[in-house]
C-alpha cells in the first residue's frame, strides 16, 4: 500500500502565453512517496532537497493541504490515513513549476491509493488551488502541463478547459536557472494590470501563430512567435544578465528566448537538441564570469 509518483519540472508561459500556455521538461522534476497507515489523517514523513524550507506541518504543506483537500471531498478524510515523503529535485522559486510539480505529484500519488476514483480532469482543480495556496493564485499553466504531459493550452481559468497541443518532434528547451531567488508572488505583483491595445494585438498575433506553428511543424513561425511585448520588459528586471543571456542563445541559433514562468529561469527554445546544449552552456559560462551560479538543463519540449 504505497506508491511512488514523479511529477515534471513545466515552462509556464511558453514566452508569449501568459497564464494560458505551459509545457512539461523531462527533468528536473518531484517526487512523492506516499504510504496508506491504520492511523486516519495525513501526515508529512519528511521532506528532502528543499534547504528546509517547506513547511512539515500538514496543514500548511501545499502537498498535504491538497491531499486533504481532496480526501474531504471524496468523503473519506475520517478514514483514510496516508504519510508522505517529498522529494525535492529541483529548486524552489526558480520559475520551473517546483511548487506545482510537488502538488501534482501527491494529488496523482493520493488518487492512486485510492484506485483512481477520479480522472486527470477532475484532478487538476485540486492542482489549480494547489497553486493558489503556493503563490496565491491559481494559474494552471504550470500544473496542466505537469498532469497532462506535453504543451497545454489553458483556455478558460475560471471554468477550467485545457486542451492539449502537439509538438513538432525536434523542439527542444534549453533550461537556464540563475541562483537567485525570484517568488511568483513578487513576480506577479509587479507586473501591470492594463495593457495597451496595440501590444495586446502584437501578443495575441505572436500566441495565434505560435500554435499554429505547433501544428504545422513550422519550427520558423514558432521562433518568431515565441515574443512576449507585455511581461518580459518588466520581469527582465529581475533576472541578472537577462539580455546578455537572449543574445547569447539567439547567436547560438535558438529559435527564442525568454524568461521560463514567472522567472529567473530563462528558455532557450531551439530546433534540435545540440543547439540548446550549446546555448545553455555558453549563458551558464558568461553567468561563472559574473560570479553568478546556474543550474542548466536541456529536455525535448
Ligand atoms: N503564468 C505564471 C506567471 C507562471 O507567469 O506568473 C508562474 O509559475
Amino acid at each position: 500500500d504505497k506508491v511512488r509518483v514523479f511529477a515534471p519540472a513545466t515552462v509556464a508561459n511558453m514566452i508569449c502565453g501568459f497564464d494560458i500556455l505551459g509545457f512539461a521538461v523531462n527533468e528536473p522534476g518531484d517526487e512523492v512517496k506516499m504510504y496508506r497507515v491504520a492511523e486516519p489523517g495525513v501526515r508529512i514523513r519528511s521532506i528532502a532537497g528543499d534547504d528546509g524550507r517547506l513547511p512539515l506541518d500538514a496543514d500548511r504543506n501545499t502537498v498535504s493541504a491538497c491531499v486533504k483537500m481532496l480526501l474531504r471531498d471524496l468523503g473519506v478524510a475520517d478514514t483514510i490515513g496516508v504519510e508522505i515523503e517529498l522529494i525535492k529535485h529541483m529548486p524552489i522559486g526558480s520559475g520551473l513549476g517546483s511548487s506545482s510539480a510537488s502538488t501534482v505529484a501527491g494529488l496523482y500519488a493520493i488518487n492512486a491509493l485510492l484506485g483512481t476514483p477520479l480522472t486527470k480532469e477532475e484532478l487538476m482543480p485540486y492542482c489549480v488551488e494547489g497553486e493558489r495556496l503556493a503563490c496565491g493564485h491559481g494559474h494552471a499553466d504550470n500544473v496542466a502541463p505537469a498532469l497532462m504531459g506535453g504543451v497545454t493550452l489553458i483556455r478558460g481559468q475560471e471554468a477550467l478547459d485545457v486542451i492539449k497541443l502537439p509538438v513538432p518532434g525536434d523542439l527542444y528547451a534549453g533550461i537556464v536557472f540563475p541562483q537567485v531567488d525570484v517568488p511568483t508572488r513578487d513576480a506577479r505583483q509587479l507586473i501591470k494590470d492594463k495593457v495597451l491595445l496595440k501590444e495586446a494585438v502584437v501578443q495575441w498575433g505572436n500566441i495565434a501563430g505560435l500554435i499554429a506553428g505547433l501544428f504545422q511543424n513550422d519550427y520558423d513561425l514558432i521562433g518568431r512567435s515565441m515574443q512576449d511585448v507585455l511581461i518580459e520588459p518588466t520581469r527582465a528586471i529581475l533576472i541578472p544578465e537577462f539580455y546578455e543571456m537572449k543574445r547569447i542563445a539567439l547567436e547560438c541559433g535558438a529559435l527564442s528566448f525568454g524568461i521560463s514562468g514567472s522567472g529567473p529561469s530563462v528558455v532557450a527554445i531551439s530546433r534540435g537538441e545540440d543547439i540548446a546544449r550549446v546555448a545553455t552552456t555558453k549563458i551558464k559560462e558568461h553567468l561563472s564570469s559574473k560570479e553568478i551560479d546556474s543550474y542548466q538543463y536541456v529536455s525535448a519540449v
